[in-house]
């Protein structure tokens, strides 16, 4: 029979490749909840309605690359294309908004995309996401940047840049979609039948265009920094200095508008030239209005999320694979000694050492090849002799030492030389 494959564009995470996953998680949580954030998880499917209301109907993603349909009982669901519309959503749903303190979330997990893959890109996808309610001050714009450039700093992530915009509020918006429109509208008819359509409906969108035609006809499109109105400008001056002073590298992009209908104001992108055409690691913004518009509250928001995946490709360019090794290997002779260690490696391990065994009885020759391949630095011998002699031999696979232990104490001295190393 044929074996079954996993769905193209989405990935298996094998143990070999999973200490790279656990590393960026550990960091990711280190840093966020030393900045105030707390954990949320959402569900990964939620009504289709949200992410259409929220990432916006004229978008790639809602448009071409959600992961849509309908469920036994007939509702529309969609599998989630990101996480702020779901983390939005929660926070509506049970009045988050009621604690004075805790106004900032961080979300990891899988997203869904029907994209083309390649490298870089899938169609499962996960990312690290970081959002924050409540607080309008250019300072949380400054700081949410800073922390994520922290985070790749500590990671020791190198050849990045983050680039940010101010895309100003809905009235800069209406001024600037005019502007646009009417460049867009003077460059001619050659555009590709989407962007015809966007320039009329969103005309922002053509930005996302990746047809080459298309972007050669924007090429001298109007910046939109040139259509903010004065509170925007001085809001947008006030988060680079507060990055200059807090020493965040950045520069200004006035091309970024990015992908998603619902940011005002401040957008960022981290960017590479190291990972071919896939080259924003992560990316946000701000997104007041947004909470509102989805039948919450009237609070400011801003937030981010990373793309694992890129992350981790960028890190093994420069690193080698996080090392994750047991520590004791206990080999047994013959069916006593292979009882007697079988139930040492279990005290072992519930003393908090890492142990591993062979269950199999094989040869001394092939539990040492074994041991060997688990990277384990002692190794405890038991054979038929020592075991009548109440002793164990250990091999310290370092230093290349050996010395033969009481049998009952050796629990003990494995404990001690764990804490040593
Ligand atoms: P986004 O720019 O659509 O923003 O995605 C953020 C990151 O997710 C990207 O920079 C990229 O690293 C990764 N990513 C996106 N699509 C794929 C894919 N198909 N394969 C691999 N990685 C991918 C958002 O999702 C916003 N929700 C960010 C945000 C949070 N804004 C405010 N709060």
């Amino acid at each position: 029979m044929e074996a079954l494959q996993a769905v193209r564009g989405m990935n298996d995470i094998l143990p070999d490749q999973v200490g790279w996953w656990q590393k960026v998680e550990k960091t990711a949580r280190e840093v966020l909840e030393n900045f105030g954030y707390r954990e949320i998880r959402t569900p990964v499917a939620e009504k289709l309605e949200l992410f259409a209301r929220s990432i916006g109907e004229s978008t790639d993603i809602v448009e071409k690359e959600m992961y849509s349909f309908q469920d036994r009982n007939g509702d529309f669901l969609a599998l989630r294309p990101e996480a702020t519309a779901s983390v939005v959503r929660a926070y509506i749903q049970h009045n988050l908004q009621a604690d004075p303190i805790l106004q900032k979330f961080y979300a990891v997990g899988p997203m869904f995309r029907h994209e083309r893959p390649q490298k870089g890109r899938y169609r499962q996808f996960h990312q690290i996401d970081a959002e924050v309610f409540g607080i309008d001050s250019p300072m949380i714009d400054a700081e949410i940047m800073h922390m994520l450039h922290l985070f790749l700093e500590r990671l020791g992530v190198s050849g990045i840049m983050l680039n940010i915009n101010t895309l100003g509020c809905p009235e800069c918006r209406k001024t600037y979609r005019k502007v646009l429109q009417d460049y867009l509208i003077a460059a001619g008819d050659d555009f590709c039948p989407d962007c015809l359509r966007r320039r009329v409906t969103n005309p922002l969108r053509v930005f996302d265009c990746k047809v080459e035609r298309c972007k050669a006809l924007i090429t001298g499109a109007p910046a939109i920094m040139d259509s903010i109105d004065d509170e925007c400008r001085a809001h947008f001056d006030a988060v680079r200095g507060y990055l200059t002073r807090l020493g965040t590298p950045f520069v200004i992009n006035p091309r970024m508008v990015r992908g998603l209908d619902y940011y005002m104001r401040t957008t960022f992108e981290v960017v590479t030239d190291r990972l071919g055409s896939q080259n924003a690691i992560g990316g946000g913004g701000r997104y007041n209005g947004l909470v509102k518009d989805l039948g919450g509250p009237d609070v400011a928001g801003i937030g981010f999320a990373i793309g694992m995946e890129r992350l981790i490709l960028l890190l093994q360019q420069d690193q080698t694979e996080p090392a994750r090794a047991a520590q004791v290997f206990v080999a047994a002779l013959g069916e006593a000694a292979g009882a007697r260690g079988f139930l040492l490696v279990q005290e072992l391990r519930d003393r908090g050492i890492e142990a591993e065994m062979d269950y199999e009885g094989r040869s001394l020759k092939s539990q040492m090849r074994r041991a060997d391949k688990t990277g384990a630095r002692y190794v405890l011998i038991l054979g038929e002799d020592e075991l009548n002699r109440g002793e164990i031999q250990l091999r310290d696979m370092r230093e290349k030492t050996q010395k033969n232990l009481p049998l009952d104490g050796v629990v003990g001295e494995m404990l001690e030389l764990s804490e040593r190393s």
